[in-house]
């Protein structure tokens, strides 16, 4: 059954492998043969009308959703934020005349997103759960719902409700800007796309071997480690360095790579392992000199790179998407890579101390 491992030692690796097929089953669910977007049209009106869209998540949920701004703001042109459930619920911001809400939510039962979508709820706005569970509370008490399909992710760790999250947001920003008419979002071939995705995630999951080794070469015995990248790698960086603090407990932080200069770069030692991951065409020759840096004071470093973009000697080259996807991508290797060194430090990969898969107190 779905939910049964296997053969396989851990389900966090199941589910990993299983990305490439959940990345198909979306497509074929929400984008036709020829490439439409089959969403429900009273939700593409609502966002359409709204001047200002509010991602909401916890954990590795808001992650997606700073991918999914970027992609929202492309392809729609409407603003818009994301925010950590926890601190939206108390704090809520000056808000925009009309928001749209949108809850990121693998379980749909995280109490912190929930007090939010309570708040929501009592000032009438309108919102959508994007989930993997349906009838999920976030799903009943949200007006709209779209499901991830993702099947069961029991793994403590989330894997496949991170790239499902970012694929289905693509498609529903790509729904949004062509009911806006915008050039840019009709023509984003997206189901082409997410076919080259989900090859490519093949290509990834089928290296693992490399990964491995290079998890016992320089992160069993790491106390720290940083990943590092701009703009949507960047992003990706947050939820990488997430993953090994979650099941290795090595402490590890995600950094604009940038910014690493005005501070942070003073952790740097010997063999200190620094992971720079390149898809952003725009800041590419920056995030290689920033891990030149880090490199000069001692860093053993890494790179996760996009292969148009890739250089002699990168460790991880991935296949060319479009570069609204590319975390689609470069979060793969990440995720093996927290799972071999969780692995081979004998740690219980799917339960982690202190961790619980699904968060039902504030
Ligand atoms: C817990 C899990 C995380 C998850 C977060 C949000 O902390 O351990 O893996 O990202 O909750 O969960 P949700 O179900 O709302 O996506």
């Amino acid at each position: 059954s779905a939910s049964d491992k296997g053969t396989y030692p851990y389900y966090m690796l199941k589910e990993i492998d299983e990305q490439p097929n959940v990345m198909r089953r979306l497509s074929a669910k929400y984008l036709s043969q020829d490439g439409q977007t089959v969403l429900d049209p009273n939700l593409l009106k609502a966002m359409a009308n709204a001047d200002r869209i509010y991602l909401v998540g916890a954990g590795t949920s808001y992650h997606a959703g700073l991918v999914g701004k970027m992609q929202l703001e492309r392809l729609t042109g409407i603003p818009t934020e994301v925010r950590v459930a926890s601190e939206f619920a108390y704090d809520e911001p000056l808000l925009s005349e009309h928001p749209f809400f949108i809850f990121l939510s693998q379980s749909g039962e995280t109490a912190d997103s929930r007090q939010v979508l309570v708040n929501v709820n009592q000032q009438h706005y309108p919102s959508l759960t994007i989930t993997n569970v349906a009838n999920s509370t976030l799903s009943r008490e949200a007006t709209f719902t779209l499901l991830l399909d993702a099947g069961p992710e029991i793994s403590v760790a989330s894997t496949k409700a991170y790239t499902a999250q970012i694929a289905l947001e693509a498609i529903l920003a790509k729904a949004v800007g062509e009911h806006l008419n915008r050039a840019v979002a009709r023509q984003f071939n997206l189901k082409q796309q997410l076919a080259l995705v989900a090859q490519g995630m093949q290509m990834i999951v089928d290296e693992k071997a490399q990964i491995e080794k290079v998890a016992q070469d320089a992160f069993v015995n790491a106390q720290q480690a940083f990943y590092i990248g701009r703009g949507i790698d960047y992003t990706v960086s947050i939820e990488a360095a997430l993953k090994l603090k979650e099941i290795s407990y090595v402490h590890a932080e995600g950094f604009a790579s940038g910014e690493l200069k005005h501070g942070t770069i003073a952790l740097i030692e010997a063999g200190t392992p620094v992971i720079g991951i390149i898809t952003a065409s725009r800041t590419a020759s920056l995030t290689r000199s920033n891990l030149a840096e880090t490199e000069a004071r001692g860093a053993k470093t890494f790179v996760i790179a996009r292969a148009g973009l890739s250089e002699a000697g990168d460790t991880f080259v991935i296949p060319d998407v479009d570069e609204l996807l590319t975390p689609l991508l470069s979060v793969l290797p990440a995720q093996l890579l927290a799972y071999y060194t969780s692995l081979n430090k004998g740690l219980n990969v799917d339960l982690p101390r202190n961790l619980a898969k699904s968060v039902t107190v504030e």
